[in-house]
Parts: structure tokens; C-alpha cells; sequence
């Protein structure tokens, strides 16, 4: 879709839901029970079999109280659909026939742009004529016989063909212009949307001829292009697909997704994979969560789309090297977006098979099986550097290559899956994670120091100046702990559980320190060393390099600042629970002060 210039004022937006109903918006996609005053339905976000998804009429709201989904008629529509704001806006904007109108536009802008808009709506109007010209044509068209037998022996049945709009362009160079009885003005869009190629100035022919013809649908329905197939193994190419053209654009585009969406199941993951085919021989198997891309590599937008319907995207690669390099291009694109919940997975088939031959061969149990069976993002990466290397990967020189190889993959990842990664590999190679963090100069949060524990030390004399600087907040507390061990009584055990758990490292520490300090009599040096020797000694070292002078104004008022900058951090990170807020700041404060 070309989204338009101009952004969609605030006070539009709020009479277009004022306008609108979330109870009549969400009844069209799933079916409401009234209850009492509001209404009830399965969740769609969440798997449950009681009703726990309310849609109040009069809040204009929607809540699940087993999955805390909630939202107003736009979300709704941005989550079920998986429409971006802009595109939500308008989907409802469109139900309600309320024109969108734009910021910043002059009159003139103004009416260009809904020339725009209404010249956009007559192509997509003329693309689902289209659709019905060659649907009609495989029923009845003379020519049509050999199109028929071969989806008969391709296996699709005429349900699935009927649901995914199958159709036929007959042979010959002006059936569809002259089946539609195109004026000029229908060919001129019939050129614009890719249909006609245009030879000269009068003359324009069919693209697509003798044909088995796969309309392309965007996210709401509408037919955008089409992918048309030859019927023998002797015509090329074996495909053949619309152009861009004002509605469509390969790399936002996936086949499949609202015939997916369409079959209102609930998926947890989504199925990529290559060919239209197998989209539509999955579908008649009953597996409906498969999309695939156009002839082209998966982008990062397709991507986007996909994370916005679920968590988890298993692409489906053919067992060839073809596949194999196929699958490393995703990974790149999808290292960077690995958080939270998501996931991604690679399943490579049978050399020589795809999804649809993969079906029809082992069932839908097989394939599922095949699905179990996939690699995770993590799985194919590290299987697949070690399969790079020219040593053995327990050698010295293995292990090394292996620390190079994965260095730009670990350094594309984010946050905790970054560490995760790093300590995949250090695992592998058997170092400590910090060191071949250090290596590819990642920091998934802790302070870079130059070497190990005991190295450290020695050179701490001489670097002191400059380490001081390095040294964290967090850190700074575990100094200011070792003067005043039995402070650590301060913090509660929820705090404790936010450090631990913190992707900083050295919160970490802090938090393993206090653990230590609480449970051990508060004796520093017992805990110092304990966490030293739990693979922090590095950290460790930094933090004894200097003391802090034992005058108590002194070490309440660092007390007091760090405290405060910990409290801040992690409510900003939000690593555990948000909200420590000034309450606990002013306790923790207070109780240090009155001891
Ligand atoms: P495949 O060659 O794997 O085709 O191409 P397929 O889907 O298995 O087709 P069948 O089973 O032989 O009918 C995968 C996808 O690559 C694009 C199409 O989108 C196709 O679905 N492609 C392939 C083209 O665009 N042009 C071609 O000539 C071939
Ligand atoms: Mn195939």
C-alpha cells in the first residue's frame, strides 16, 4: 500500500472513534455473545477455551483478562489485522466512509491527493475484475481443459482453487482486454497495474498468457498482482509475475497472509516459504499458517508484518545449497530483531523437495514433525560456523576461528540475546563468556576492563586513574558495600531479584555481592571472593583497585546517589518490575541514615 504524505490529524482520529463502534469492528471478525452490559468472546490473541475477552459497548473497549490484551477499535484492528496505525485508520475510515484527510496539505494537495486515493481504489477495482475474468475462464474457456487436468494432477482440489481464487489466462494476446471489453480508459489501467504491456503508443498486449493465474492478495482482501504459472515444463519462465505497480510492492507482499488470516485459526507461528504452490498445498492440508515471499529473498518488512501477527517465524528452505543460502540471509535479517519472545527457526527438507511435495509424500503428521524438528536461530548459527571451520573445534585453532566467525553475528544480535549468544560460543570454545565478549568488543552490559582477575590487580597500581572512571554505579556500590557490609541488609528481595536478573552485568554482580553479604554474616571479604570466583573476578578487580575513606557523611551520601542512579536504571531498563519510584528510594535512604 503507498501510504500518503501528510499525517492524519489527532481531532480526525478521535471523531473517526467516536464514530465508530469496537463492538461492531470486532463482531465482524470474531462472533460477540452479549453478557449483561458488554459482550464476550474467545479471546483471539490468546489460546482459551471459557471467554475471557470482553468488548464493553459503552467504554469502547476491549480487554482480555487472561492475556491482558486491550485496546480500542484501532488497536483492535492493528493487532488482528496486523494493519499499521496509518493502515488501521484507514480500514476504518473506509467502514464508516469518513474520507482520511491529511495535515499540512493545501486545498490543491488536497485534491490530488483524493484523485490519488480514487484512481488508487479504480485499480484495485479493476485488479478484482480481473480475478473474476480468468476464475471465469478456467470453468469455461475451450482452452481451459489442459489448466484444469494439470491442477487436477498437481492434486489441488476445486475448493482450495476456489478459495484461493485460482483462475486461468487463456492463450492469445488481447483475451483479457477484449473479455473485459476494455474502453481506453480500462486499458490505460490495465497497462498501470501491470496487466496489458503497453508496445506502442495504440497497441498493448496481455501480460499473462496460457496461464494458471495465483491472484496476489494484500492484507485486507484486495487483489494486488498476480503470479501466473506455464502448464508444461518446456515454456519459460515457469513463472511469471506483475510488475510493481502502484498497489503492489514485492518486498511488503506475502502470499498466503490473508487467505490465513481468513481461516481464523489461531497460530502461534507462522510458516514461510518459497512457492505459491506450497502456500496452496499446505492450505488444502489444513496447515493455513503458511505464507510465502514473491520470487524474492524474505525483507525486513516482511519480516515486520510477520512479527506483528506472532512470535514465532519458521522458514521452510529446500535442502539444496540454494536453500542453505537462503536461510543465511534471513538470519541476518532477523539476529537484530531476536527479543523478547520472539523466535525464529529454519527447516530444511529433503534435497530436492519443497512443502507441497513434503505434504503430500509424509502427511500433515511428517511435516509437523519436520516443523518440531527445526532448527532454532541459535541451532543453525552455531552448528553452521562450525561446519565453516578448517580445524577441529575443540584445537586452538578451531576455537579461535569459531570466536572470529561468530564475532559480526554476535555483534548484530541485541540485548540479552546478544549475551546468550556470546556465551553459546564461549561455551562451544570453552572461555569464559566475558572473555570473548571482550574479544568481539561487545558489551551486553558490563564494564570493559583489560584482563582477568589476578592480572588486574597486579596492574592496578598502575591504572587505578584511569579504571576509577570505569567504574559503574553499580559497581561503586559493591565498593561502598565492602566499608559497610551490613547495608546490604537494605535491599529487599525484590530488588535483588531485578539485579540478578538484569542483562548488565554488572548489576549482576551487585546483586550476587549483596546475596553473598546477606547470607554470610556480612562478611565482605567472603563474598568478595565468592563472587570472584562465580566468573566475576574481573569486575571484582576493578572494584578493589580503590578504597573509599571510612568517614560516614562520606559513604551516606555516595550511598544516596548510587542508590538513587541503581533505582532509576532499572526502572528505566524496566528489567523487572517498573516502578521502584521515591518510596523505596526514600526508605532505603532512610534506613542507611538511622543505623
Ligand atoms: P519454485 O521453482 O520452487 O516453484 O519457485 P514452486 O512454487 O515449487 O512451483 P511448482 O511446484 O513447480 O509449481 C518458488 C517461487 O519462486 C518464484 C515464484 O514465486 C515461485 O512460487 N518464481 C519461480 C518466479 O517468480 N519465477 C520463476 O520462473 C520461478
Ligand atoms: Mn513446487
Amino acid at each position: 500500500m503507498v501510504e500518503q504524505s501528510g499525517s492524519i490529524p489527532r481531532s480526525f482520529i478521535e471523531s473517526l472513534l467516536a464514530r465508530a463502534d469496537v463492538v461492531q469492528v470486532i463482531n465482524q471478525r470474531v462472533p460477540l455473545k452479549k453478557a449483561g452490559t458488554s459482550y464476550k468472546a474467545c479471546c483471539p490473541f490468546h489460546d482459551e477455551k471459557t471467554p475471557s475477552f470482553n468488548v464493553s459497548s459503552t467504554k469502547q473497549f476491549y480487554h482480555c483478562f487472561g492475556c491482558g490484551a486491550s485496546g480500542d477499535a484501532l488497536k483492535f484492528l492493528m493487532d488482528y489485522d496486523g494493519l499499521s496505525f496509518v493502515e488501521a485508520v484507514e480500514s476504518l475510515a473506509a467502514q464508516y466512509g469518513m474520507p482520511v484527510p491529511r495535515e499540512q496539505l493545501s486545498p490543491a494537495q488536497q485534491k490530488s491527493q483524493q484523485q490519488k486515493q480514487q484512481k488508487q481504489r479504480d485499480l484495485y477495482d479493476v485488479m478484482h475484475l480481473a480475478a473474476k475474468y480468468y476464475r471465469m475462464q478456467l470453468r469455461d474457456h475451450p482452452d481451459s481443459e489442459q489448466a484444469k487436468a494439470y491442477l487436477r494432477q498437481r492434486g489441488l482440489s476445486p475448493e482450495i482453487a476456489k478459495e484461493f481464487v485460482i483462475g486461468f489466462a487463456p492463450p492469445g494476446w488481447d483475451s483479457l482486454q477484449t473479455g473485459l471489453k476494455a474502453d481506453a480508459k480500462l486499458k490505460q489501467q490495465l497497462i498501470e497495474v501491470g496487466m496489458l504491456v503497453e508496445k506502442d503508443a495504440n497497441r498493448s498486449y496481455d501480460r499473462f498468457r496460457n496461464r494458471i493465474m495465483f491472484p496476489i492478495r494484500d492484507g485486507r482482501g484486495r487483489v494486488i498482482a498476480f503470479g501466473g504459472r506455464v502448464l508444461t515444463s518446456e515454456e519459460q519462465p515457469k513463472y511469471l509475475n506483475s510488475p510493481e505497480t502502484p498497489i503492489f510492492h514485492k518486498s511488503y507482499t506475502l502470499y498466503g497472509l490473508y487467505e490465513m488470516r481468513q481461516s481464523r485459526q489461531k497460530f502461534d507461528h507462522i510458516l514461510v516459504v518459497e512457492g505459491y504452490m506450497d502456500v496452496v498445498a499446505l492450505a488444502q492440508y489444513g496447515i493455513r499458517n503458511a505464507v510465502a515471499t514473491l520470487g524474492t529473498a524474505t525483507t525486513a518488512e516482511h519480516l515486520d508484518i510477520l512479527f506483528r501477527q506472532v512470535n514465532e517465524v519458521v522458514f521452510c528452505f529446500d535442502g539444496d545449497q540454494a536453500g542453505l543460502k537462503a536461510a543465511w540471509k534471513a538470519l541476518d535479517l532477523a539476529l537484530p530483531l531476536m527479543e523478547k519472545e520472539r523466535s525464529v527457526k529454519f527447516l530444511f527438507l529433503a534435497e530436492g523437495e519443497d512443502p507441497d511435495s513434503t505434504v503430500r509424500k509424509e502427511g500433515v503428521a511428517g511435516f509437523n514433525q519436520r516443523v518440531l524438528n527445526a532448527l532454532s536461530l541459535s541451532e543453525f548459527l552455531l552448528q553452521g560456523l562450525q561446519g565453516k571451520l578448517s580445524f577441529p573445534v575443540n584445537s586452538i585453532e578451531g576455537r579461535q576461528q569459531l570466536v572470529a566467525l561468530a564475532e559480526p553475528y554476535v555483534q548484530s544480535a541485541q540485548g540479552l540475546y546478544q549475551f546468550l549468544l556470546a556465551e553459546g560460543v564461549a561455551h562451544i570454545v570453552g572461555l569464559p563468556t566475558w572473555r570473548v565478549e571482550k574479544q568481539m568488543n561487545v558489551r551486553s552490559g558490563f564494564a570493559q576492563s583489560n584482563s582477568g582477575y589476578k592480572n588486574q590487580k597486579q596492574q592496578a597500581g598502575t591504572e587505578a586513574q584511569n579504571a576509577i572512571k570505569v567504574v559503574t554505579i553499580a559497581l561503586k556500590m559493591v565498593r561502598l558495600l565492602l566499608r559497610r557490609p551490613h547495608w546490604a541488609e537494605f535491599f529487599s528481595e525484590e530488588i535483588l531479584k531485578d539485579l540478578v536478573n538484569s542483562v548488565n552485568r554488572d548489576y549482576v554482580v551487585l546483586g550476587v555481592f549483596v546475596k553473598q553479604l546477606q547470607t554470610n554474616q556480612y562478611d565482605a571479604q567472603f563474598a568478595l571472593n565468592a563472587v570472584a570466583q562465580n566468573g566475576y573476578g574481573e569486575e571484582i578487580a576493578l572494584v578493589e583497585q580503590s578504597e573509599l575513606p571510612n568517614d560516614e557523611a562520606f559513604l551516606l551520601a555516595e550511598f544516596e546517589m548510587a542508590i538513587a542512579a541503581i533505582l532509576t536504571q532499572l526502572d528505566e531498563q524496566n528489567l523487572g518490575r517498573s516502578g521502584w519510584g521515591d518510596a523505596e528510594l526514600k526508605r532505603l535512604i532512610a534506613l542507611a541514615k538511622n543505623r
